[in-house]
């Protein structure tokens, strides 16, 4: 009659009462032979059977249901969880009621996974923040050490090493700044004040700035010859000089003796600018390729060619272009050189 396995308590009330009433009804018209009796009997028997197994499965089990879900739902129940509990959760099944706590279990432990990674993330940033500073901080400690030690006696070895506590200072600021323009990009703080602009120009005042690195190690920073002609684009323009003067120093920092940095713009599909900056140095591993956005990251060859950097350039950068709704990616092949990429709004008509 009902599909038992699937049957709500209410429907196992009704056919076990029906199932109670059906003998006694039938062996009393058996004995009485009168129809009256044996519906009157089949009336009682099944009301009162039906009453006291609704109550009772009521009492014994789903009282226990009730409890489970008060857990599963956590805070106190209100007025209208009250009301659910009450009429809804009778009505389910034990299958629906096995259904909700397996989803109940899966939410649970998709929460646990996101605390895991969260926790981790903090764990790794931390090791790397504190690695970050302690290298500085040794430094001058040491040498502050020496100097104290007798050293300042002698003018020339306090100049340098002055000039060495300098540059140790100098990188504790720039991980300072950069920290904090991280958090504030993180936490949305920085506001965008778009403009239209050449790229080209703003290009070629990058490379001005970053003229003496660049002739330091011989490297000729120019714009590809097909992409010379202006193209305006509509973006906040020192947030991507920051962007250009982290994609640019890197291209030097990590490029060849001798070698080029060429910049490329191209027009996508009339909203979007493509802008491309490609340094024919070190390359990067490709197992690093998806990790080189993550904030304080740097390759083996790349720390051991630039001691000053703190890995946080390009998440910055990252955040910037996420900031305006672009995207930036990187092509990389070790020995033979990298390229990063990133869009920019064209400018409206
Ligand atoms: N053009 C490139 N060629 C080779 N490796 C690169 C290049 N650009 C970035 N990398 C690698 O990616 C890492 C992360 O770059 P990022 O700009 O975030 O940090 P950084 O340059 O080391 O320090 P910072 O920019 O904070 O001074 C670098 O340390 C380097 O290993
Ligand atoms: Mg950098």
């Amino acid at each position: 009659m009902f599909p038992l396995r699937n049957s709500t308590p209410r429907q196992i009330s009704l056919l076990t009462a029906f199932l109670l009433a059906i003998p006694e009804s039938l062996i009393l018209w058996w004995v009485e032979k009168r129809w009256g009796w044996a519906i009157i009997c089949f009336v009682v028997v099944f009301g009162i059977s039906y009453l006291l197994i609704s109550i009772m499965l009521e009492r014994f089990v789903y009282r226990q249901i009730k409890l489970i879900y008060k857990f599963i739902y956590k805070t106190k129940a209100t007025r209208k969880e009250e009301t659910y509990y009450k009429y809804l959760i009778p009505k389910k099944t034990i299958e629906e009621v096995g259904v909700d706590v397996e989803n109940w279990a899966a939410e649970n432990e998709k929460e646990l996974e996101l605390l895991r990674h969260n926790e981790q993330f903090r764990h790794e940033f931390l090791q790397n923040l504190s690695h970050e500073f302690k290298t500085p901080v040794f430094a001058i400690q040491g040498y502050v050490d020496t100097l104290l030690d007798g050293a300042v006696q002698d003018p020339e070895t306090t100049k340098r090493f002055l000039e060495r506590t300098s540059k140790n200072v100098e990188r504790l600021t720039h991980l300072l700044n950069d920290l904090d323009q991280i958090a504030k990009l993180e936490r949305g703080e920085i506001l965008l004040t778009k403009d239209p602009f050449v790229i080209q120009e703003l290009i070629r005042e990058v490379y001005d700035s970053r003229q003496s690195k660049a002739d330091a190690k011989e490297i000729r920073c120019q714009i590809k010859k097909d992409s010379e002609s202006p193209v305006t684009v509509f973006a906040d323009r020192e947030k991507i000089r920051q962007v250009l003067n982290n994609l640019v120093s890197n291209a030097i920092k990590y490029g060849k003796q001798g070698g080029e940095v060429v910049a490329s713009i191209y027009r996508t599909d009339g909203k979007r600018i493509l802008i491309e900056i490609t340094d024919d140095g070190v390359g990067i591993p490709e197992s690093d390729l998806p990790r080189v956005f993550e904030r304080f990251f740097r390759t083996e060859v790349g720390r051991s060619m630039d001691l000053t950097g703190s890995g946080l350039g390009l998440a910055i950068c990252k955040h910037i272009l996420e900031a305006h709704a672009q995207t930036i990616h990187v092509r990389s092949t070790e020995q033979v050189g990298t390229t990063f990429g990133f869009t920019l709004e064209a400018k409206p008509d």
